[in-house]
């Protein structure tokens, strides 16, 4: 069973100094979640935001928000995400956190987990969680910064993914991060993604609504054609 095709603005490239219009304007626009990247000058050169900033984006949507916890700690601050209103939280594979170990504190705090593994890690590093896990967040560029071009290596990565969820029949999302544009979105989607993250492609010009709406064709036309 498969999760229907969901677009997760990611708020890294909107105006940080009027994020509840961006929240609003990507709602109004179909938005189906937000997209919040955390980062924390270790595990990612950046640095962004943490907990009252989810907490203040919570203020101004009910829909889901996805943490992205580009750190090298997750377990530390797991309930700090959640408390703050994070429904999914996804850590790095590469970081220092233990999945089994934030799969329990997920499942205590009441909040969906997952899992993101960067363009040079192998996808079979996944392979023994794959089963326990809400969300497989497969980056498209290396994390740390908005507007990258999509690696193309990816999609190999995306479609290896799929296969084990259709084998297993699991409806867990299957995320691409980094570099969608209608084109790697079409791509993606082809490629078996369910839960597009787009930054710049949403918030870098143009209007919200329309560039949503053009994303939006682009995965339903890739999912259409998908050969598998
Ligand atoms: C990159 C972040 C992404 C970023 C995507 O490190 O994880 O979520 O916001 O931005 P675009 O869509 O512009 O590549
Ligand atoms: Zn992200």
């Amino acid at each position: 069973m498969k999760r229907p095709l969901r677009l997760a603005p990611s708020l890294l490239s909107a105006d940080f100094s009027d994020l509840g219009s961006a929240v609003r304007a990507a709602e109004a626009g179909g938005a189906d979640a937000f997209h919040l990247d955390v980062m924390d000058g270790h595990f990612v050169p950046n640095i962004t935001f943490g907990p009252a900033l989810v907490a203040a984006v919570r203020r101004h949507t009910r829909l889901p928000l996805d943490v992205h916890l580009m750190i090298e700690d997750p377990a530390r601050y797991f309930e700090a995400y959640a408390r703050a209103g994070g429904t999914t939280l996804v850590f790095h594979i590469e970081s220092r956190g233990e999945p089994s170990t934030l799969l329990r504190a997920g499942r205590e705090l009441g909040v969906e987990v997952g899992a993101a593994i960067r363009p040079d890690t192998p996808v079979d590093r996944l392979w023994p969680w794959i089963d326990r896990l809400d969300q497989v967040m497969v980056m498209g560029v290396n994390p740390g910064f908005p507007g990258q071009k999509f690696i193309l290596e990816a999609l190999p990565k995306i479609r290896a993914v799929r296969e084990r969820l259709d084998l297993a029949g699991a409806s867990t999302d299957l995320s691409v991060d980094g570099g969608i544009t209608t084109e790697t979105a079409l791509e993606a989607a082809q490629a078996g993604a369910t839960f597009f993250v787009c930054g710049h492609s949403v918030f870098g010009g143009g209007t919200v609504a329309q560039n949503l709406a053009a994303l939006r064709s682009a995965v339903h036309r890739g999912a259409e054609s998908a050969v598998r």
